[in-house]
């Protein structure tokens, strides 16, 4: 591994490489609480969702390979929500704690201060994730509960860790 990530915005040919960093970690970890990875057609139609709400859908390369992807997404879909979105950053499997994270999150929440959005909200599976908790606490996001045993996966009962962080200067 040599060079820095650098971020970019993705494109539909970046689809194959974000399925397989996502299919990994639906398989294998407990950050999502899919159990079937999607398809590329599938997660091409969730980034068209995401383009059309006006939010950003990243890559990050690596000597010219895609090693992860983040984008935002409506929080949830009643209009009064509807200055809060919510992140998601993934990075290829072998190659966490190089900086790759940091540069996706910190590129998703500079994207979305230019916008109208308020909150930006974290919803990580499992209480055991420290990579994620603590890239979101590292970016000032805040812990703003724990819903116990929400998820049910590889037999057993996950809790959902709930983050959040104003955008800009917009908690107000
Ligand atoms: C969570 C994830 C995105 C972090 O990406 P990463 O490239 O490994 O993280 P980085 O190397 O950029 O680390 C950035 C910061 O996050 C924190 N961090 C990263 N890994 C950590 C760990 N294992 N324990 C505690 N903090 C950690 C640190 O503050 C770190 O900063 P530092 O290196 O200056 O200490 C990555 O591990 C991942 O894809 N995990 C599986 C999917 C997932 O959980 N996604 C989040 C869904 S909400």
């Amino acid at each position: 591994m040599s060079g820095l990530p650098t971020t970019r915005d993705s494109r539909e040919a970046d689809l194959d490489a974000i399925q397989q960093i996502y299919a990994f970690h639906v398989l294998h970890g407990l950050a999502s609480f899919e159990e079937t990875p999607p398809s590329i057609e599938e997660l091409g139609r969730r980034r068209q969702d995401v383009l059309r709400s006006d939010l950003p859908h990243l890559v990050a390369e690596l000597d010219d390979a895609v090693v992860g992807y983040s984008y935002a997404s409506p929080y949830r879909q009643q209009p009064a929500y509807c200055r809060t979105i919510e992140n998601s950053v993934y990075v290829r499997n072998g190659f966490h704690g190089h900086g790759i994270g940091r540069v996706l999150l910190a590129a998703l929440i500079a994207r979305c201060e230019l916008g109208p959005w308020r909150q930006m909200v974290a919803v990580i599976g499992d209480t055991e994730n420290r990579a994620s908790i603590g890239l979101h606490a590292a970016f000032g996001f805040q812990h703003a509960g724990t819903v116990r045993s929400v998820g049910f996966k590889f037999g057993r009962w996950v809790d959902s860790v709930l983050m959040q962080r104003a955008l800009g200067d917009q908690d107000t």
